[in-house]
């Protein structure tokens, strides 16, 4: 029996990119291992987003090079955006490499899986690829990722995805709530919508709000979040039907990269802070208890310290429950590498930056958990805590995680209250057992 490890780096979208190249090599007759040493297929699926995940994967290459010496016939391949932004100087340049797929390519695994046994193969092109019949779904207990478009339209000036992942495309509706169906036929109970823009998700006359209305009323699912939004691709309706929908979860991440109009508009953001502050109290206005979080990119070419300051001023204003905090990362490419290279900011600026900004949100975090102690909060029980197996874990709706006492079902709703807070998590001091959420929630039709 033939074996494929699959190892994935980066965002969501490659966590399900990941389930799917393993659905199409076992129907190919290759069956999953979690075991390197076993695997006669060993494919890592990179991401190019910074320069660092690049350094991870080169480094990871080598160390299976070493493998690869002891066991010839294993066949290495590197997929998803690292190949793709590289491009065919890869070949080169890692000789320990078998096969360079990029993240259209996977349908046709198996065969260019037999070339590369032969010779060191490449597949990079971008078409019109959805994967759409091939239920891109991956389940982990009782969470699935479901992908419902890919690509991206935007071009932001920092960011390799477009050029990596290509141009958006949306899945059907019907295939989408196809996939959602069987996610639930195999035990997902929260689904994470996933799509680079994906509140841009649209398919002939059904716009984003209609699929969220769709989702939401799959018969056995509890929960529904996506990720990630663009912030100017908003419309109200979908927060007035997220406050109307109790499975709809009031979680939004909202990613804004700098509080400063100057490098908004540097970056072509499409937005500025005026209209970012706007969205953010319009979401407040419908959903007041919602989870928000963002990214942030300091020290962007030209970053000034005002421009920074801005930033800082934006994460007080908005008061963030989390943020994933970033330095700008030169990407070979894109418009600010060819561009603006000489006005990259120096090293230890950026450090103390990044710092600063990290220091900032951490207090804020603790904050926005620290207001839940003492309230009842309804938590999905995911699964078994690791540190401690007495324990579950759990999220609330909006999006923390949530410690609590052994008891309840994994995949059921409890409500519990919180004792608790650090500024990453809650730790419930008991389970409200006489006051059950409903299991089946009866919601009416949307006209779409
Ligand atoms: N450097 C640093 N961070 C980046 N991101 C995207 N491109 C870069 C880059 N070149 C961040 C953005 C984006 C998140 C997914 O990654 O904040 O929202
Ligand atoms: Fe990259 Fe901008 Fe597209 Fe997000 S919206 S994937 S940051 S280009």
């Amino acid at each position: 029996m033939k074996r494929v490890y699959i190892e994935t780096y980066g965002c969501q979208m490659n966590v399900a990119d990941s389930a799917l190249m393993s659905h199409v090599l076992e129907d190919a007759g290759f069956r999953t291992t979690e075991d390197v040493q076993e695997a006669s297929l060993v494919l890592l699926n990179t991401c190019a987003i910074r320069e660092r995940a690049e350094d991870r994967v080169r480094a990871r290459i080598r160390q299976l090079g070493q493998l690869k010496r002891i066991r010839p016939d294993l066949v290495l391949g590197v997929t998803g955006c690292m190949p793709k932004h590289l491009g065919k100087e890869l070949l080169d340049r890692l000789p320990q490499v078998d096969l360079f797929l990029g993240p259209d390519s996977y349908r046709r695994l198996p065969e260019l899986v037999e070339a590369a046994a032969q010779k060191p193969t490449l597949d990079l092109r971008l078409d019109d690829e959805d994967y759409s019949d091939l239920d891109p779904v991956s389940v982990e207990g009782v969470h699935a990722f479901v992908p419902i478009m890919r690509g991206c339209d935007r071009f932001c000036t920092f960011c390799v995805v477009p050029l990596t992942r290509g141009r958006e495309k949306s899945l059907p509706l019907d295939d989408v709530i196809r996939q959602v169906e069987s996610a639930v036929a195999q035990g997902a109970r929260a689904v994470t919508l996933l799509g680079q823009t994906v509140n841009s998700w649209h398919h002939g006359a059904h716009r984003f709000v209609h699929l969220l209305d769709h989702v939401s009323r799959v018969p056995g699912l509890l929960r529904v979040r996506f990720t990630s939004p663009h912030p100017a691709e908003f419309e109200e309706e979908v927060f007035a039907l997220m406050a109307e929908r109790p499975g709809l979860c009031p979680q939004l991440h909202l990613p804004v990269q700098s509080g400063s109009d100057r490098m908004l508009e540097a970056m072509k953001r499409g937005h500025d802070r005026a209209q970012y502050r706007s969205l953010v109290d319009t979401i407040r206005r419908h959903l007041p208890d919602a989870g928000l979080s963002t990214d942030i990119i300091v020290a962007y070419p030209g970053e000034s310290e005002e421009d920074f300051a801005e930033t800082c001023s934006l994460i007080e204003e908005v008061r963030y429950d989390s943020a994933f905090l970033f330095r700008y990362s030169p990407r070979s490419g894109t418009y600010a590498h060819r561009k603006l290279r000489a006005e990259e900011i120096a090293d230890e600026i950026a450090a103390a930056r990044l710092q600063r900004v990290i220091e900032l949100q951490e207090r804020i975090s603790h904050e926005r958990y620290t207001r839940w102690v003492g309230r009842a909060v309804e938590v999905l029980v995911e699964g078994v805590s690791r540190r401690d197996p007495a324990h579950l874990v759990g999220k609330s709706a909006d999006g923390k995680t949530v410690i609590l006492p052994g008891g309840p079902e994994i995949g059921t709703l409890v409500r519990v209250e919180i004792g608790q807070a650090t500024s990453h998590t809650l730790l419930a001091r008991g389970v409200h057992e006489d006051d059950p959420v409903p299991g089946d929630r009866a919601v009416e039709q949307l006209e779409v």
